[in-house]
């Protein structure tokens, strides 16, 4: 309940806040694409459905609200913040990978390479510029920023998505401490 009352409540087309805004049936659900089956004798699919609530919160992202921020980590912000999560811990529970130690396992270049390419379900940024990607890379790694330069900002038009003031800090289903949602059934994992 302290909780509730502290979020936007599940509306349609309520807009993510900073305060939270409660998505139900959620980013899972209702129905799931997955494990359906068909019982040809009575005519009846049966399809898993997931109904429990997420919470959705926004982040401002701008430089002019946060000066202090490197371009890698502003870069980190916008785009990269909303699956590995604003603090890089990730979230397990999508297999989106923690970026805290990823300096023991990959070296410049391979982030770079991967920042092009994508792998697995992670998306190519290919639309970043080569500074972005050296920057973010650099970020990640906790190199000390350089200043940028000019000649290579972005040009206009680049990248929609670095200009955009705000990030969301992830998919977080909303559960309690016994992880189970504060829903009525059906529930799922
Ligand atoms: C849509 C979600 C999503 C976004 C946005 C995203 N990633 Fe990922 N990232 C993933 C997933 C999923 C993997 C695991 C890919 C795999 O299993 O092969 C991954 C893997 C990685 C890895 C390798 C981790 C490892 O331990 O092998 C790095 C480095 C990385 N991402 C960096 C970034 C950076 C930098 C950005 C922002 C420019 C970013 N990612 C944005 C989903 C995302």
């Amino acid at each position: 309940m302290e909780r509730f009352v502290k979020v936007r409540p599940h509306m349609p087309f309520m807009p993510p806040s900073r305060e939270g805004t409660i998505i139900f049936p959620g980013f899972d659900g209702g129905a799931e694409w997955g494990g359906a089956a068909v019982d040809p004798a009575k005519g009846i699919l049966y399809v898993n459905a997931n109904e429990m609530p997420w919470i959705l919160t926004m982040v401002e992202t701008s430089s002019e609200s946060s000066p202090s921020l490197s371009g890698g980590q502003q870069i980190y912000s916008r785009i990269c913040a909303a699956c590995h999560g604003v603090n890089r811990s990730g979230d397990p529970a999508h297999a989106f990978p923690s970026l805290t130690e990823i300096a023991k396992k990959f070296q410049k270049p391979d982030i770079i390479q991967l920042l092009g390419n994508g792998r697995g379900r992670m998306p190519a940024f290919a639309f970043l510029s080569a500074s972005q990607k050296d920057a973010v890379a650099g970020f990640l790694l906790g190199e000390t920023p350089v200043a940028a330069d000019p000649a290579h900002e972005a040009s206009a038009g680049d990248d929609v998505l670095l200009r955009e003031p705000y990030t969301h800090t992830g998919y977080n289903r909303w559960s309690i401490p016994t992880a189970i949602p504060p829903s009525s059934r059906p529930g799922g994992p």
